[in-house]
């Protein structure tokens, strides 16, 4: 089915978006030492807006300098030199029309302890992952259970780094709950068997989700965004199902929607894949829990394809085809017949190559 609608403009909050196209979080381990990314990664996010894409999001920014880190040459936005890096490109990102959303993420027990300031792991429960980290090839460690203060700690990197997007002019902020990262970590009973108040009922385990949500919402200004990640997969252990069920997840989703969040952006492997063993998608499973506005992304990559996901959702985010295919907005806008991209094309995004 075919329709306009990918074509219209939406309404977020005070923002007026010009389609329903975002381009995806994407990590580019492009940043060197000052945790700042190389010029050319800016550029390319720049080059998106100016392709026609209404919305731009940075790849996730690490919230501390001690172990939110998981991969080399992420970037950070805690010190000023940092946050003045990217004012210049929030505001060329404005001149075009489209608006900049920071998302922010703590790997927990994803990370690699060469790349960690601090040298240590910390999740919610001394669980690591089955599969070996395909960058070292080795074992992920055994992370260290987070104390009160641990989980404190971590909140206020989160408040930190989007206190520094906000200073940086941009117009929304992403707390990643997705992919197997700290807060679905905690979200998740397959890594979390706390047996205290952050872990156990799907309540208790939502409780970090909850604390991160509510001290971040503080020092985002009314006039910004606030958009909390999910997705039912993790980057490790890729066959499991974090919820396990729908009525898991769908509590999790009716749990969000109480909170002070403007979007919930869910990510799958393919938007039209049925989740929970149902005949439903992971974007119907949410919309029937909430009125919050949907992002859906996975899998996205002609207009069969954005015009299909966008029947559940407000806004189709694409990773690999904004990646690589600069025209790809007006590609769709025209119907042409375009091709589908795989992982290993998008490995690009990690080399120092200047995408088009
Ligand atoms: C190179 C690359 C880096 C990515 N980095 C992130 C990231 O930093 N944060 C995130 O939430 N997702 C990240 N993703 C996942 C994408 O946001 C998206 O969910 C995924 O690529 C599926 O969408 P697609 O089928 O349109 O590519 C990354 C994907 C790619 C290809």
């Amino acid at each position: 089915m075919s329709s306009d609608k990918l074509f219209t403009q939406f309404n977020l909050k005070n923002f007026t978006l010009k389609n329903r196209i975002g381009v995806a979080p994407m990590t580019r381990m492009s940043a060197a030492k000052k945790s700042i990314p190389r010029q050319d990664v800016f550029d390319f996010l720049v080059r998106r807006a100016k392709n026609g894409v209404s919305i731009i999001y940075t790849e996730a920014i690490i919230t501390d300098y001690e172990s939110a880190q998981g991969y080399p040459g992420q970037s950070r936005m805690l010190t000023q030199k940092q946050i003045d890096a990217w004012k210049p490109v929030v505001n060329d990102i404005h001149k075009e029309g489209s608006i900049a959303i920071m998302q922010m993420f703590h790997c927990g027990r994803m990370a690699w302890l060469d790349v960690n300031p601090s040298n240590r792991v910390i999740a919610p429960s001394s669980i690591r992952p089955k599969q070996d980290n395909p960058l070292t090839e080795a074992p992920y460690p055994t992370p260290e259970s987070m104390s009160q203060f641990d989980i404190d700690h971590v909140i206020n990197g989160f408040v930190e780094t989007a206190k520094g997007a906000i200073e940086a002019g941009f117009d929304g902020v992403e707390i990643h709950g997705a992919h197997g990262y700290l807060i679905n970590q905690f979200l998740s009973s397959y890594s979390n068997n706390r047996t205290d108040e952050y872990g156990g009922s799907v309540l208790k385990r939502f409780r970090f989700a909850h604390e991160v949500i509510e001290a971040v919402s503080k020092v985002i200004p009314e006039d910004r965004l606030l958009v909390f990640r999910i997705s039912d997969w993790g980057i490790a252990d890729m066959d499991v199902s974090l919820f396990k069920t729908k009525d898991d997840y769908q509590e999790v989703v009716k749990l969000l929607s109480k909170e002070p969040i403007d979007i919930l952006s869910v990510s799958t492997y393919e938007y039209n894949q049925k989740a929970f063993a149902t005949d439903k998608t992971m974007a119907q499973l949410t919309r029937e829990m909430t009125e919050i506005p949907i992002f859906i992304c996975g899998g996205i990559f002609d207009r069969a394809s954005a015009d299909e996901a966008l029947e559940d959702a407000d806004i189709v985010l694409s990773g690999k085809s904004l990646l690589l295919n600069p025209n790809w907005v007006e590609e769709i806008r025209s119907k042409k017949a375009l091709k589908r991209y795989q992982s290993e094309e998008a490995s690009i995004a990690y080399t120092e190559e200047v995408l088009p």
